[in-house]
């Protein structure tokens, strides 16, 4: 009997299909896999065959061959399982031969007690089924939350546990019952995780900061001497961040979903990641890499905050290796396997103390660095990188009123729906633009066509940009940059001021003067790398 059956196989973030041919023919016992397949693929024989016996599950005695095409490309992981096995019982008759599997795709790995276990990248392989026309899409129970993403309009998501529950299925003794639509994804109260913004007292200037940047995604530096409260707003800012839209979601979970790092129970990622690698990590973990690559910490905080405490510590190849992604918003990495890629759009938040002992200028302590060590420190972020760095803020020492004061500041919530509406707004404009992936972008997104559209400005806005693009030095760059930010401060205000969000390519209303000033003085961080 000849049978054939589908399954997926992932390679970066993107799934491909594979089909599986089986030919068994009444013989000697004999089992072959074909069709260049990786150790994973190999051990594949030995994982079904065992899994088969400890079922108790009796096969007639046949000469069994496999082949996974496309030949030509390397099929990595155990993910294969379930639809080899699929193909092997229908040649076998195990699954009655009037079962049409020809919509149907399989994903998962057996393990040797006839269990089906979870695998890697199972929403990514599922969507990838789902657009290629399958409407039956057989996954492990436990990757089901997160593959039922790809259920509705017509698709169908089946969870299996067992081989026995499999076979079951398919001679309707005991049907699996799918999932048809896609889950609502489970959003958890950042606030009981990180803390509420009400916890923080004075730092106004810094609190602005980080607002705007949670409005426009834009990158940010919090500089400060040790206990100013830096780690403290950085971990605070998840609680603050707009809402993940749907396509975010998705976007995000496949990234975590290859890594292996979603949760069973609640699928979809429901917020922004908030990832804060030590600073000791190599520059594979942070940017990804691996024989078979493999996302790293900033793709993970795709659609999210990539936080790099004590920024200077970072190894000199690990920021080099930021700069591109920062820009691009996706990272490339090649190996002898290919060449993958990951998308990479992460708010970044970075902090640092101004020099090695962490009291230059400060009020309070005195700093023991001299003038050439306080150079050095703040020489290990190269010009390249601060320009990536849409606002600098300082962060000086509370005064013992502010800290003793028993005033609440604002709460994580009350800004948030700020952010949110400032957010929407960008969101509108961009619409209105005809943008495609709208859902995707926020201010600090925006490409010079948006920029000219977006960020125009009158006479005196010029003027202002005129004088600091001279005094301040000002790469091409970071003016662009300062637009950007300006433009946020303009939508931020706006909802300040009671405007409700509106549609258009005018939502948000114009640039005025104040809003470029403020962006300007939220870059005004140079001081120490001119003075130092
Ligand atoms: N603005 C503030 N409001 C309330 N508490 C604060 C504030 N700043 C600092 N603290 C208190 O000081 C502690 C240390 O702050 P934090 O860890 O954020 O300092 P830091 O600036 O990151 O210092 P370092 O440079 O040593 O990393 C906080 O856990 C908090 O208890
Ligand atoms: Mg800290």
């Amino acid at each position: 009997m000849l049978s054939v059956t589908y399954s997926a196989s992932v390679f970066g973030i993107d799934a491909f299909l594979v089909t599986i041919e089986c030919s068994a023919i009444r013989s000697l016992p004999a089992f072959e896999i074909v069709g260049l397949p990786d150790l994973a693929v190999k051990e594949s024989k030995q994982r079904i065959m065992t899994a088969v016996n400890n079922s108790g599950v009796i096969l007639p005695d046949m000469e069994v061959t496999v082949n996974l095409a496309p030949a030509d490309v390397r099929k990595e992981g155990s993910a294969l399982d379930l639809g080899i096995l699929a193909a092997l019982f229908k040649a076998c008759g195990t699954i009655p031969p009037e079962r049409d599997l020809s919509k149907a795709c399989f994903i998962g790995e057996l393990s040797f007690t006839g269990e089906v276990r979870r695998v890697k990248g199972a929403l990514n392989m599922a969507l990838g089924a789902a657009q290629a026309g399958f409407t039956d899409i057989f996954v492990p129970e436990r990757n089901l939350t997160e593959a039922s993403a790809a259920a509705g309009n017509g698709v169908n998501i089946y969870g299996v546990s067992s081989i026995i529950q499999l076979i079951s299925h398919f001679r309707d003794k005991d049907p699996i019952k799918p999932v048809t639509e896609p889950p609502m994804t489970v959003k958890s109260d950042m606030k009981l995780i990180y803390g509420d913004f009400s916890q923080i007292k004075g730092q106004l200037l810094a609190r602005r900061a980080v607002e705007i940047a949670a409005a426009g995604g834009h990158n940010i530096l919090l500089v400060g001497p040790p206990g100013s409260g830096k780690s403290m707003i950085a971990k605070r800012i998840p609680t603050i961040l707009p809402e993940l839209t749907y396509a975010e979601a998705i976007d995000t979970t496949k990234v975590h979903s290859v890594s292996g790092l979603i949760d069973p129970e609640t699928g979809i990622i429901g917020h922004r990641p908030f990832r804060s690698p030590h600073h000791s990590m190599s520059t594979a973990a942070l940017v990804g890499g691996g024989k078979i690559p493999m996302p790293g910490e900033i793709s993970l905080a795709h659609n999210g905050v990539l936080f790099l405490d004590e920024f200077p510590e970072f190894k000199k190849d690990a920021m080099e290796a930021l700069r591109a992604p920062i820009e691009d918003s996706t990272v490339t990495i090649t190996r002898a396997a290919g060449r993958v890629t990951f998308p990479s759009a992460f708010m970044l938040v970075c902090a640092m103390n101004p020099c090695k002992c962490g009291y230059y200028g400060s009020r309070r302590g005195k700093c023991t660095c001299s003038a050439g060590e306080v150079k050095n420190y703040l020489s290990k972020l190269s010009g390249p990188m601060l320009d990536r760095i849409d606002i600098q803020v300082e962060m000086p020492e509370l005064d013992f009123a502010e800290l003793s004061s028993s005033d609440p500041g604002e709460s994580s919530d009350v800004i948030r729906a700020r952010v949110e509406k400032a957010r929407r707004l960008s969101r509108e404009r961009f619409r209105a633009a005809g943008r495609e992936d709208y859902a995707l972008l926020s201010n600090a997104k925006m490409n010079t066509d948006d920029i000219r559209r977006f960020c125009e400005l009158d006479e005196g806005c010029l003027k202002i940009m005129e004088n600091s693009f001279k005094r301040m030095n000002l790469s091409a760059r970071a003016y662009d940059r300062i637009l950007r930010v300006a433009r946020t401060i303009a939508d931020i205000d706006y909802i300040a001021s009671g405007g409700e969000v509106t549609v258009g390519l005018e939502a948000g209303g114009k640039i005025a003067k104040k809003h470029v000033m403020e962006a300007v003085q939220m870059r005004s961080l140079d001081k120490y790398w001119k003075n130092g």
